[in-house]
């Protein structure tokens, strides 16, 4: 299945959906127990599938989850595929920006990225000189395009002033529960400088911080159980064809299960109606105004 894809007005596209990779290798830190040949084998699955969009950092289980990553991709034609990577905001000094970079694509074993996202605001560094180092990276070719995550509007805006390219994202914690992008207008702040909105954490809606039930349960939102029934679909199904609605938005899911990958991909070529994703915005109950996961900054 080739999935579709939103394209900018600039010309960059993402398919509506894409494969996330935090806990793959670990939590934070590698895990040496992990199932590594389980992850591999869930990339590969997931090519065959028809993802093209991988999502990865180096603060992933300490990079194990790049490593991962660059064995599961490593027979695909590599044009075909769009590889993203994140920067940790301690490594946003201009001098530690391209050796990160650099030892991002070594576990990765790639020659560049396709995304190179800045993971956080970092406030303390000036943003001019990380800019510079980014802007040093794309003229050399090790990143094809640079974006942001958990940025707020007027953040963006400012690290954009020092970019010589446009941030072509901002990844953010976006679902039916998580509502923050909303409240600070980022989805028109996209629209009007054409940019993606990457929508992180699409299912999960568990947290250490509070005990919400994650979207697959049924019984829990009884509205997401009615339209699982009308159009035949799974609650993941709904949770993840909600936010392929929305004008440039796309989303990242992780799974390491291929029954759960086959589910995944599923949400995609077939629409809910705009009055039913409409009373999905309106009437999803415990809307979170403020992500108990990653602020944004
Ligand atoms: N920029 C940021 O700050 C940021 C923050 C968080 C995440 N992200 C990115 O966004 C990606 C997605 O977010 P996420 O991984 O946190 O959350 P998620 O994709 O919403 O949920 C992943 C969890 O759902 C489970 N799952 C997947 N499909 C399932 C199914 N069909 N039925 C039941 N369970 C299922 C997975 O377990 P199995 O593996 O067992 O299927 C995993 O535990 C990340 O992997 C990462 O690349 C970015």
């Amino acid at each position: 299945m080739s999935l579709p894809v939103k394209t900018l007005k600039n010309g960059f596209s993402l398919p509506v959906l894409g494969l996330g990779t935090w806990k793959m290798g670990g939590d934070r830190h590698y895990n040496p127990d992990n199932d590594d040949q389980k992850d591999i084998a869930a990339i590969q699955l997931a090519l065959e599938l028809g993802f093209t969009h991988f999502d990865t950092a180096e603060s992933y289980a300490d990079g194990h989850a790049e490593v991962l990553l660059g064995q599961g991709i490593a027979e695909h034609e590599r044009s075909a595929l769009t590889i993203a990577s994140k920067i940790w905001p301690q490594n946003m000094a201009y001098d530690n920006v391209i050796p990160s970079l650099r030892a991002s694509l070594k576990r990765l074993n790639q020659e560049y990225l396709d995304i190179y996202y800045l993971h956080e605001a970092n406030h303390d560094v000036p943003f001019a000189d990380t800019a510079k180092a980014l802007n040093e990276a794309y003229q050399e070719g090790l990143i094809k395009n640079v974006a942001v995550a958990n940025f707020l509007p007027e953040t963006f805006d400012k690290m954009q002033s020092h970019l010589q390219m446009p941030i072509v994202a901002n990844q953010v914690h976006y679902n039916l529960m998580n509502r923050e992008p909303v409240v600070h207008n980022m989805l028109e702040h996209a629209q009007k400088n054409d940019y993606l909105i990457v929508a992180w954490r699409p299912i999960r809606f568990s947290h250490r911080n509070h005990d919400a039930k994650d979207v697959w349960h049924k019984g829990e939102y009884p509205i997401v159980d009615e339209m699982a029934e009308k159009y035949n679909k799974t609650n993941i199904q709904i949770a993840l064809n909600w936010l392929a609605n929305q004008s440039n938005v796309v989303t990242l899911v992780k799974s390491s299960n291929p029954h759960h990958l086959n589910e995944i991909i599923q949400s995609i070529g077939w629409e809910m109606t705009a009055k039913d994703t409409e009373r999905l915005t309106q009437e999803f109950p415990h809307q979170r105004h403020v992500s108990e996961a990653v602020p944004l900054s």
